[in-house]
């Protein structure tokens, strides 16, 4: 099918590349002119690094998506079945939509067309995979928004008078704190109507050792996603990092129930960023945090559903348990 085919059934709506760019050099000078240095991690997600994300999605160790795909493989047509009637189906972080498939062709089996708004940060991947999409389901339609979730809320906020399923897979709820997280979801509940719904997948806690693989694997694919952070720097503020000098570095802190990842200073050195005229010194051993991701209890997602104005509908997990799908719904 050709794009002026698509066209009908296709729309793209994005924040200018200026607006990007600036966001970008803000927060790298920002980040790394403070102590602990921090980088955000929605800056993983240029093209190189989306599809260093879906390496690590088939990776062995990387369990999450595994999971997340076996519960929706297995679930989709009963997820469907909660809605009598077609609703607005939104994704946050929609990345290569690839699980999502199961869900659009249950709602496709049972109402024959659906209306799909796939949100990432990311417009190369964004357009690639609504293509394929609209290539496979000639029953959908795709506004597709590249941009931050902040962004992507305003957008959901204008469909309104339709009933909304919103889509937030992967665990990425993770990245926030507890506090950062609770307040997300009240705002994304703020964005909805009563009898609007959430489906979120959220990991698990458990065994250290599980999650320590999970996020730095034997091939070294989560080292080159974490590292290829100061690719972009390099690429987009003309800067001089020489990757081999870094080093990536995961673990499992028992206590906050998360896995903290950073990338680490082999040795003490002097990097410059040439776009933003800056100098940056690092010591041996000094590390820039770079990710959380947070690991749930049962408990925790209860409350969480609880706290910010949904009521936790239903819930289910993959043959180990290591992972849930939680159907909230707005109050
Ligand atoms: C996309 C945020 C869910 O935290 O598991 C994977 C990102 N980082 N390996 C996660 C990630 C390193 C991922 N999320």
């Amino acid at each position: 099918m050709s794009i002026a085919e698509l066209g009908e059934r296709f729309n793209i709506v994005r924040l200018s590349r200026e607006i990007v760019r600036n966001a970008f050099a803000r927060d790298v000078d920002q980040g790394l002119s403070t102590n602990p240095k921090y980088l955000p991690c929605i800056y993983f997600y240029d093209e190189k690094g989306s599809l260093l994300f879906e390496d690590i999605c088939k990776l062995p160790e990387y369990y999450l998506t595994r999971a997340e795909s076996e519960i929706l493989k297995d679930r989709s047509d009963e997820i469907a079945s909660f809605f009598p009637e077609q609703p607005a189906i939104v994704e946050l972080g929609s990345g290569s939509s690839i699980k999502t498939r199961y869900l659009l062709e249950a709602f496709l089996r049972r109402h024959g067309q659906a209306c799909y708004t796939p949100i990432d940060i990311s417009h190369e991947i964004l357009r690639e995979s609504s293509f394929d999409l609209l290539n496979t389901y000639p029953g959908l339609e795709i506004t597709a928004v590249a941009a931050t979730y902040e962004e992507g809320l305003k957008q959901i906020g204008r469909l309104n008078g339709q009933q909304k399923l919103v889509l937030w897979l992967g665990s990425s709820i993770g990245n926030f704190v507890p506090d950062e997280a609770e307040l997300f979801m009240r705002h994304l509940r703020d964005t909805l109507q009563p009898s609007d719904s959430l489906l979120i997948g959220i990991d698990l806690q458990k065994e250290k050792t599980i999650l320590e693989r999970a996020y730095d694997d034997s091939r070294g694919i989560t080292a080159a996603f974490n590292l290829n952070l100061l690719g972009r720097i390099n690429r987009e503020l003309e800067a001089d990092f020489d990757l081999k000098k870094f080093e990536h570095l995961a673990f499992y802190n028992e206590q906050k129930k998360r896995v903290e990842i950073y990338i680490r200073s082999k040795i003490r050195q002097v990097v410059h960023i040439g776009q933003l005229d800056v100098t940056v010194t690092f010591d041996a051993g000094e590390k820039i945090h770079t990710e959380f991701s947070h690991k749930y209890s049962l408990e925790d997602i209860g409350k969480l559903a609880r706290k910010t104005g949904f009521i936790h509908k239903e819930q289910w997990f993959d043959s180990k348990n290591w992972f849930s799908l939680n159907l909230f719904v707005a109050e």
